[in-house]
């Protein structure tokens, strides 16, 4: 049987959190070091550029810190082939051809768009590479032939799109060429990390992040500062553990279950401290992430060796794109000299 293929990626438009890091991260890693896969791992900085197209500079600069994330959690060159999205020109042209399948209507009717539209502000100033991105998106998939596509659950409708893409040239240009992804997503309730403030959301927008760069000092301050419960005011109260961020934390970091369990009982009965609370979580926090930190900065002092591997990688994924894009000529007739 054919080794499935990954292709996943992240827009460059700031570092990476923690909350990316149970979001995917650590997932990636765990399907990269699985050998089950073939894996592409693409900084999509066209897509970040879609509605940041008057600021490349920041696209510039996080797209270097996005590479050092990844390599600092333990993404592997050796195993995931790394790349950039603007240096696969292949992936432009792919764009072009499959918009023609699409209908606008279709590509307004996409709730993930249609919500990062309410959120941004647009209102009739939508730039139209803003509209289109899920095709850019299906190009990104499809160049690859990814059959699996590790992902947040706001990434379904984009799944949707590229598989409908598939399905419509396959038929249309009458030849199995282009395969429907599958997209893998968090267990239920994993997903997600709550920010430091209990906003169900970690963001770099509202401030309430850890960032896989913070230093211990940075982290040890943000824990100290995070939402728990607001009814438990005396140490003595009883303690409410949904909702309190604190414990989602612990339940997602600590790997030693039950000591979280039996914390957990303690704060119910009263009787534990949130500043107690607060300092072990600094502790499991600082163990898990000390080493992701010396690995990000030792690879901070190198980074000719950081754009080495996005070249390679690039050089890599680009003859990959080329090759399904030849395909895909091929099948709409399009290779007219050859
Ligand atoms: N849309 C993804 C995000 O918001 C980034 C992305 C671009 C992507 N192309 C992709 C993810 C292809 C998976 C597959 O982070």
């Amino acid at each position: 049987m054919r080794k499935k293929i990954i292709l996943t990626g992240d827009r460059p438009t700031g570092k990476l959190h923690i909350g990316h890091y149970i979001g995917s991260l650590r997932n990636r890693v765990a399907m990269q070091n699985s050998g089950d896969y073939e894996t592409f791992i693409m900084i999509a900085d066209q897509q970040a550029l879609t509605d940041n197209a008057r600021d490349p500079e920041k696209i510039r600069n996080s797209l270097f810190q996005v590479a050092l994330d990844y390599l600092s959690v333990g993404i592997d060159p050796a195993k995931s082939t790394v790349f950039v999205q603007s240096q696969i020109p292949a992936l432009s042209e792919l764009t072009m051809h499959y918009l023609n399948l699409v209908t606008v209507s279709r590509l307004q009717r996409n709730p993930t768009v249609k919500a990062e539209i309410q959120q941004k502000n647009f209102v009739q100033s939508i730039p139209a590479g803003f509209l289109i991105y899920p095709v850019s998106q299906a190009a990104d998939i499809t160049a690859f032939k990814a059959t699996t596509v590790p992902v947040g659950d706001d990434q379904e409708p984009m799944l949707e799109q590229t598989r409908e893409i598939v399905r419509t040239f396959n038929h249309v240009y009458g030849q199995d060429i282009l395969v429907e992804p599958e997209g893998v997503f968090p267990p239920k309730g994993e997903g997600r990390l709550p920010g430091l403030d209990g906003n169900a959301k970690m963001s770099k927008s509202l401030g309430n992040a850890i960032y896989l760069s913070d230093d211990a000092e940075t982290l040890e301050k943000k824990v100290m500062s995070m939402y728990t419960d607001p009814l438990h005011i005396k140490v003595t109260d009883p303690g409410h553990i949904e909702g309190n961020t604190v414990f989602t934390y612990l339940d997602a970091f600590d790997d030693d279950h039950e000591k979280v369990a039996e914390l957990k009982a303690q704060y119910q009965a009263g009787g534990l401290g949130d500043m107690k609370i607060k300092r072990y979580l600094n502790e499991v926090l600082q163990a898990k992430f000390a080493p992701i930190r010396q690995r990000r900065a030792e690879f901070e002092k190198q980074p000719e060796v950081v754009y080495k591997m996005l070249a390679e990688g690039s050089q890599k994924a680009n003859a990959v794109a080329e090759q399904t894009l030849k395909e895909v000529r091929d099948a709409m007739g399009i290779n007219y000299f050859k």
